[in-house]
C-alpha cells in the first residue's frame, strides 16, 4: 500500500509539470500542501503570499504566525494537521486570485483531499468557502459547520472561519476568529 505522502509527493510532482494556471509564468514556484498527510483536519487557504512563493511552503507569514498560534490554543501543533490553498502559485502583489486560476488549480486541490480524505475541511476566508459553498457569504457562515455532498467525496464536513491575514489586524474579526477556531475540537467529536 502507497503511503499518502508518497500519493501526495507523485501528485504534485504531476501537477507542477501539468497545471495551466497562468500564475505558474509570474510566481517563482510552486507552493505544495504541506503537513500531515494522515490528518483527519485539512486547512485550506486562499494563495500564497510573498514569503510562501520565495520559500515554497504554505503559511510561513505573518498569517501563519498567527495560525499556528490558534492551533496552540487548541492544542495542536502544525505538524498535527494538513494545510493548503486553493491556488498553488502566488497572484501578483497578493491580489485576489481570478476565477479561471481558482479552476486551473482546482484538479490538483480535489486529488490532494481524495488522498488525505479529511474528516474536517477547515475553509479559510472567502475564497476557499467559495470554491466549496458559491452562494454563501463569509459573514454567515462562518463558525458554522456545513455538511455537503461533493461528487468527488461524498459527504464532507466543512468550516468556513475568516482568513487569518484578514483577522491580523482587525481586532473585531480577531476575537470572532479566535472564537470560531476554538469550536474544532467539538467538531471533530461531533462528526467522529
Ligand atoms: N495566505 C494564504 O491564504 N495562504 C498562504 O499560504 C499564505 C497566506
Amino acid at each position: 500500500m502507497v503511503s499518502k505522502k508518497t500519493q501526495l509527493d507523485s501528485l504534485n510532482i504531476y501537477w507542477q509539470k501539468n497545471c495551466i494556471c497562468g500564475l505558474k509564468k509570474v510566481a517563482t514556484q510552486a507552493v505544495f500542501g504541506s503537513g500531515n498527510a494522515s490528518s483527519s483536519i485539512v486547512f485550506i487557504g486562499e494563495a500564497p503570499g510573498k514569503k510562501e512563493d520565495l520559500e515554497g511552503k504554505p503559511f510561513i507569514g505573518a498569517a501563519g504566525k498567527f495560525l499556528s498560534e490558534m492551533l496552540k490554543s487548541i492544542n495542536k501543533k502544525r505538524e498535527d494537521i494538513y494545510i493548503t490553498n486553493i491556488v498553488k502559485y502566488r497572484p501578483p502583489n497578493n491580489r485576489d486570485p481570478k476565477p479561471k486560476e481558482i479552476e486551473d488549480c482546482a484538479e490538483w486541490l480535489n486529488e490532494e483531499l481524495k488522498i488525505i480524505k479529511p474528516k474536517l475541511i477547515v475553509l479559510l476566508g472567502r475564497h476557499s468557502m467559495h470554491r466549496f459553498f458559491p452562494k454563501e457569504k463569509i459573514g454567515a457562515a462562518h463558525g458554522k459547520l456545513l455538511i455537503k455532498n461533493i461528487d468527488i467525496f461524498g459527504e464532507q464536513a466543512f468550516l468556513p472561519l475568516y482568513h487569518p491575514a484578514a483577522a491580523l489586524y482587525n481586532g473585531g474579526l480577531r476575537t470572532t476568529l479566535l472564537k470560531d477556531f476554538k469550536k474544532i475540537p467539538k467538531i471533530l467529536e461531533k462528526i467522529n
